[in-house]
């Protein structure tokens, strides 16, 4: 029962018209704060400033001598791959440097399945009549925007505590070959936070899938952004796709965008020897090769898994706090009025929120409108489409705390006068009068 319920109609007036007071003292501050996107702010980009100068004028030659200064290279030079492959839990064979960023790599991927098809399968996607993709939800919408643009057609799956719900996807995937893969955030997935299981990532990897050229996108972009000191386990796919007999289900990404610099960073691809040859070919008709310059950087700066795993605590410091104080205000504001649920999570960039159903693209909006950009409402779902419209994405990274504080202060009010909003419209009152 949200406070409202109890509230008599004149109460509800009252206190609906103390909220309207607070938000038009907002409107008159005349705010313009940004939150849309979750990016790094600057200070977590000065930690890796080190890499602008850490190669001398001699420095450019990779372990086995490659000029990195030259064309080549298709696949990275062997220090990157070592890197990459500590972070991915790989061998350094199954591991593929990209440019700077994850996200092309997974669009390429795709646009290749479409117009050449993946090796395991008859045809190229683009022949079928159609393809369809499951994307667990609330997701990342860029995954959801790549799927729209080249018509594959998006399968909302809900999430649980645990990762998408397996029973849906199992039933799903068993039944239909036109499912030629699932879109997963593994870790501190974006919105929710959430950690897949180890019992969900070895059904991912047993799935029985019709398609026989099913595949697991496996976007692992939050693999080192831990918030805590003890942060949860993921169970290894690569292993675990092996073990149930899929050794070639699955392609793992993952980039230093929010480990860098986000924009000049190293992407890689993680995936079976028989993948990674497969792609190497494939990049080779589109590339001489990636800027390995940029890869010696990244090699000399962070050296190994532990100097990267270092360097992510001097993250979690600048935006442990940020995450806090959203934390706090969200509490302060919103506990126990039954309006909202949000979480709390161990790593990666957001907070997931969950309004009354039909609140949130009207919270959203309010915000917007007393000068509080946020992820617009919807877009954490496939074809934008939140079929309760109540998912929000908190971007709290970015902004300075001061700003942070104003922004989370009018966006907990704009939940609460959405509420009362609703309430008194379902009590035959139209707010305001
Ligand atoms: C889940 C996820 N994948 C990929 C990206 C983008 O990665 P990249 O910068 O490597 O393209 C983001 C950025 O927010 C993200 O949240």
């Amino acid at each position: 029962m949200t406070e409202w319920e109890q509230m008599n109609d004149a109460a509800l007036q009252e206190h609906y018209a103390a909220l309207a007071r607070r938000y038009e003292e907002f409107q008159a501050r005349k705010l313009r704060l940004n939150m849309a996107r979750g990016i790094p702010c600057p200070e977590q980009l000065d930690l890796s400033s080190g890499i602008m100068d850490c190669l001398g004028e001699a420095d450019y030659k990779a372990a086995d001598g490659t000029d990195c200064r030259n064309y080549g290279g298709v696949d990275g030079i062997p220090e990157a791959r070592e890197l990459f492959a500590q972070v991915l839990e790989a061998s350094p064979q199954e591991v593929i440097m990209g440019g700077n960023s994850s996200l092309t790599l997974m669009y390429d991927l795709l646009v290749r399945a479409m117009l050449r098809g993946l090796p395991a399968g008859d045809l190229p996607w683009g022949k079928l009549p159609q393809v369809k993709f499951i994307c667990p939800s609330p997701g990342y919408d860029r995954h959801f925007a790549i799927c729209e643009y080249l018509g594959i057609k998006m399968i909302p799956v809900n999430y649980r505590h645990d990762g998408p719900d397996m029973a849906r996807v199992e039933q799903l995937v068993a039944a239909d070959s036109s499912i030629k893969g699932i879109l997963c955030v593994p870790k501190y997935s974006n919105p929710t936070g959430v950690t897949y299981a180890d019992a969900v990532v070895e059904h991912l990897a047993a799935l029985p899938a019709k398609a026989k050229d099913f595949r697991i996108f496996w976007d692992n972009a939050y693999t080192v952004h831990h918030l805590t000191d003890t942060p949860p386990r993921l169970l290894n796919i690569l292993e675990a796709c092996k073990k149930a007999g899929h050794p070639d289900r699955v392609f793992v990404f993952c980039s230093t965008s929010k480990i860098s610099f986000a924009g000049a960073g190293l992407a890689a691809m993680a995936g079976s020897e028989a993948n990674i040859n497969w792609l190497k070919k494939q990049i080779s008709i589109q590339t001489i090769g990636p800027d390995k310059l940029n890869q010696l950087r990244h090699v000399r700066f962070f050296k190994d898994r532990a100097g990267i795993e270092a360097h992510m605590r001097r993250h979690a410091a600048i935006i442990k706090p940020k995450f806090a104080l959203v934390q706090e205000i969200l509490a302060a504001e919103l506990r126990g009025k039954n309006l909202a649920a949000w979480s709390n999570p161990q790593g990666g960039y957001f907070i997931n929120v969950n309004t009354l159903p039909g609140c949130a693209g009207k919270a959203v909006a309010k915000a917007a409108a007393a000068g509080v950009m946020l992820t617009p409402a919807g877009v954490t779902f496939p074809y934008g489409e939140d079929p309760e419209d109540k998912n929000i994405r908190l971007a709290p990274t970015f902004p300075p705390l001061a700003e942070l504080k104003q922004a989370m202060e009018l966006f907990a009010l704009c939940i609460q006068l959405v509420g009362a909003e609703q309430e008194l419209g379902q009590r035959g009152f139209r707010p305001g009068n």
